[in-house]
């Protein structure tokens, strides 16, 4: 479920026209929906309840202040990678106490940061980073709060470059590492052991991976304990799907279903770190056609919004829909099937990239210049991986709420593009 929908061949943002939003705020632009933020925040809340659980928004999937300020009101914490995301964070207000801190390679300033801020825990990925935040907390006569990130070889089916829980990743350690580090923990007054984390991939659209990861968790937070370990929290990370094509996503009940009697007989607090399933279908990426050509037997839509805005395409083979703003033919239910009224379409950017585009031979009704075009569950992992490749200004983002709107990041200009650079 979403805020953004069609009246009368007209998109609208909750209760404002997106036409009225590019006239106001220009091409390309990135709209949220408060509301499906929401929406989708009180799911997860709700659905696990029964646990009392801290959910840790993940800012990687979009980091914007006035993202954060929504979420933090709504009552979420915060996954962090950085010490730039912990210091967004705190800029919106969160209290860190709650904010989980992973990633595979914190570096000593940022352990001393996270530490500082007092932050809930690290997922910790190896023994090396044991060692430094042991030898950093103790530098700060403090101790460590840890957890143990777990790669549990679980295979979640999601795109090789976003599969992040199967052997041979990068991320997290088997089982028997674990427990030779959780008696290091054990013997370490630096650190204490706080629970054990995992993050499957993402995006992960059936439950079987997590039903078979938290039964893992339970059994390894059983051996800890078995052995003096005070363990309590079970982290589940992210991964939760979106509606990308269809209504492919399940309900974020359906997730609490397989996770959250495991976790209750197990006696643990649950920590989750869903990022996309709250933004991912809460925000738009508008564009609009600059030009139209057909060469090579194909249609080419040329718009403004580019791989340095949405990346996802190329560097995925992401599938989002897209469909013009005020189209001549209704939006229909199946973006993927051939519709009528409408001619197979390569909808790309003005970068000089052949991997420049958001669609590839997509039946589309017809499109020319100044129409404008409307990418669709774009919140997650759009603006937040952009960049200026091609020396092209970030879009800006705007966030409405109802009736009303506001800019939540103006667009960069031609003077932000060189603000940093010395001659
Ligand atoms: N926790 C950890 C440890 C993660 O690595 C991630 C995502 C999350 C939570 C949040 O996952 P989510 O709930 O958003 O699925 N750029 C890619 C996705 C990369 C995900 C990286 N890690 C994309 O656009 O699909």
């Amino acid at each position: 479920m979403d805020h953004f929908h069609y009246q009368d061949n007209d998109l609208f943002c909750e209760e404002v026209r997106v036409s009225e939003l590019a006239a106001q705020y220009g091409t390309p632009v990135w709209i949220y929906s408060k509301r499906t933020l929401l929406h989708h925040l009180n799911q997860i809340q709700q659905a696990f309840a029964e646990v009392d659980p801290v959910i840790c928004y993940s800012v990687k999937a979009n980091s914007n202040l006035g993202i954060l300020k929504v979420m933090n009101d709504a009552g979420s914490s915060f996954d962090v990678v950085s010490g730039g995301e912990l210091y967004r964070v705190k800029q919106a207000g969160a209290d860190t106490s709650r904010v989980v801190f992973a990633g595979v390679g914190k570096t000593d300033a940022e352990i001393r940061y996270a530490l500082e801020n007092n932050v809930l825990m690290f997922n910790v990925e190896s023994e090396a980073e044991l060692d430094a935040i042991a030898s950093v907390a103790e530098s700060m006569h403090t101790v460590g709060p840890v957890a143990l990130r777990l790669n549990p070889d679980i295979d979640a089916k999601t795109h090789a470059k976003t599969t992040t829980g199967k052997k041979g990743n990068k991320f997290g350690m088997d089982i028997e590492r674990a427990e030779q580090l959780a008696e290091k923990v054990l013997s370490d007054k630096r650190l204490s052991l706080k629970g054990i984390h995992m993050h499957l991939g993402s995006p992960i659209l059936t439950t079987e991976p997590y039903a078979a990861a938290v039964v893992k968790a339970a059994e390894v937070v059983a051996r800890f304990r078995a052995r003096g370990h005070d363990t309590r929290w079970i982290n589940l990370g992210g991964g939760f799907g979106i509606n990308y094509r269809q209504q492919e996503a399940l309900p974020a009940s359906a997730y609490a279903a397989v996770i959250v009697p495991t976790v209750r007989a197990a006696g643990c607090r649950l920590a989750l770190e869903p990022g996309r399933f709250i933004v991912g279908n809460s925000g738009i990426l508008v564009s609009q056609v600059i030009f139209t050509k057909r060469e090579g037997g194909k249609l080419f839509v040329i718009q403004d919004a580019a791989m340095n805005d949405l990346v996802r395409p190329a560097m995925y083979d992401a599938f989002h829909r897209i469909w013009p703003v005020t189209p001549k033919v209704p939006a229909p239910q199946n973006f993927e099937a051939d519709i009528e009224g409408c001619e197979p379409t390569d909808v790309v950017g003005p970068v000089c990239e052949s991997g420049d585009y958001l669609a590839k031979g997509r039946s589309l009704p017809p499109m020319s210049r100044g129409d404008l075009v409307c990418t669709f569950s774009a919140g997650a992992y759009g603006m937040a991986m952009s960049s200026n490749y091609n020396s092209r200004p970030r879009a800006c983002e705007v966030l409405v709420d109802g009736s009303s709107h506001r800019l939540i990041r103006r667009r960069e200009s031609y003077e932000d593009l060189v603000a940093h650079e010395i001659l």
